[in-house]
């Protein structure tokens, strides 16, 4: 038995790596959170016994003893906001023996993982940071396509959602940056633009169509322009379902951007009740794009555009995937590499895809 506890595990996306996790054979789930109460009622939904839903806090002391003593072989960290948290829960887990997986969408959180390589080589244990939509997916999409680019100019990533409003947590980290400089790699070179700004209308297909974007400070702005080196071009944009509520953050950007306001971060948790209280009026449906353009092998302009595309309220499962992904394969004994790393390389888009396979998600490319 392969014991995964799931930091966070009855949060928004951690219940649903938990509800797939528990039904995975050699695989002993724990869902873990600072409240006792609320953690054995979620190991009980799940059909599991009320003591594999445990008490852990992210910031205890003792976090690596406790570890040990629960028998953890895999952490899958999903306490976010990971934007300006320390790598407290990596290092507990790499001192007791543990892989370790998490869902960080922080820029500087992912990238940074690496300062952990030599600790993790040490111990014989995997540490991957972003196993989510960024930059596991996004990367595992470049991956498939970039061997058909002799030269690759322009990545461009975006993700709309659809109606379901993920946990406060997610949104506390998205709000982090709005209005605030983010630096990208645009016609060649480094320059600035601004959270929730840069204001862009992409439509996606049916039926999802036409949505807002705009920029986000993700890792695959600093990861992508080294690792694919894209020539001109690595952007990422998302937007809301909600049109309306994509232009309240945008004009919180505004303020934020012209002084008027310190950080939008005040707003996350009241904004995050409201768009709960919306879901009914607003659509299920969402997307995620990533757009290569460049030359490809015959030497001619090569364009392709990859979506996936969510109904039914089933995007929330997208950002699950890759880590449901790599603790499946921890689970059955396969050998991940030793050392810490961004989650680039690890998984194929098909690896990604396995664990959504009965869901309203499904792949476009045009
Ligand atoms: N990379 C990507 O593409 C991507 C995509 C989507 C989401 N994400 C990330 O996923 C993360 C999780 O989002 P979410 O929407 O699931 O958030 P959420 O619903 O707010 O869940 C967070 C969970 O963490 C627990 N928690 C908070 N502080 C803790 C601590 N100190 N120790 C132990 N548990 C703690 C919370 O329970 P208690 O407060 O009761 O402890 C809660 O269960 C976010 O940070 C987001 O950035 C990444």
């Amino acid at each position: 038995m392969h014991t995964v506890l799931v930091l966070g595990g009855y949060g928004f996306f951690g219940a649903r790596i938990c509800t797939s996790l528990a039904t995975q054979p050699n695989l002993r789930l724990l869902v873990a959170g600072r409240n006792a109460q609320r953690a054995r009622t979620a190991a009980r939904s799940l059909g599991l016994a009320a003591d594999q839903g445990t008490a852990v806090d992210a910031r205890a002391a003792g976090l690596a003893g406790q570890l040990r003593s629960l028998g953890v072989n895999t952490v899958v960290h999903t306490a976010g906001p990971f934007q300006g948290q320390s790598y407290e829960v990596a290092q507990a887990a790499i001192a007791a023996d543990c892989n370790y997986i998490d869902l960080a969408d922080g820029r500087e959180f992912v990238v940074g993982i690496r300062s952990l390589d030599a600790q993790a080589r040490g111990r014989g244990v995997t540490v991957v940071s972003g196993a989510s939509s960024v930059p596991a997916l996004s990367s595992a999409v470049v991956d498939r396509y970039r061997s058909d680019y002799a030269r690759l100019d322009t990545i461009r990533v975006g993700i709309s959602s659809g109606a379901r409003a993920p946990g406060v947590a997610t949104v506390r980290g998205v709000f982090s940056y709005c209005g605030k400089p983010v630096r990208c790699w645009q016609a060649g070179s480094w320059t600035t633009a601004y959270g929730w700004l840069g204001l862009t209308r992409h439509r996606f297909p049916a039926p999802v169509g036409a949505r807002w974007l705009g920029t986000c400070n993700v890792p695959d702005l600093e990861l992508f322009p080294q690792r694919y080196g894209a020539a001109r071009e690595v952007s990422f944009q998302a937007g809301f379902a909600s049109t309306a509520g994509h232009f309240v953050v945008w004009s919180l950007a505004h303020l934020v951007k012209a002084g008027l306001l310190g950080s939008a971060a005040v707003f996350a948790a009241p904004l995050h009740r409201v768009s709960r209280w919306i879901e009914p009026l607003v659509s299920g449906n969402g997307g995620m794009f990533v757009s290569l353009a460049g030359i490809g092998a015959s030497g001619g302009p090569l364009a392709r555009t990859w979506y996936l595309i969510a109904g039914h309220n089933h995007g929330p499962q997208i950002p699950c995937a890759p880590a449901i992904a790599l603790a499946v394969k921890l689970s059955r004994g396969a050998q991940l590499p030793a050392g810490a790393l961004p989650c680039m390389g690890l998984l194929s888009v098909e690896d990604i895809l396995a664990p959504l396979q009965a869901l309203d998600i499904r792949e476009v490319v045009r």
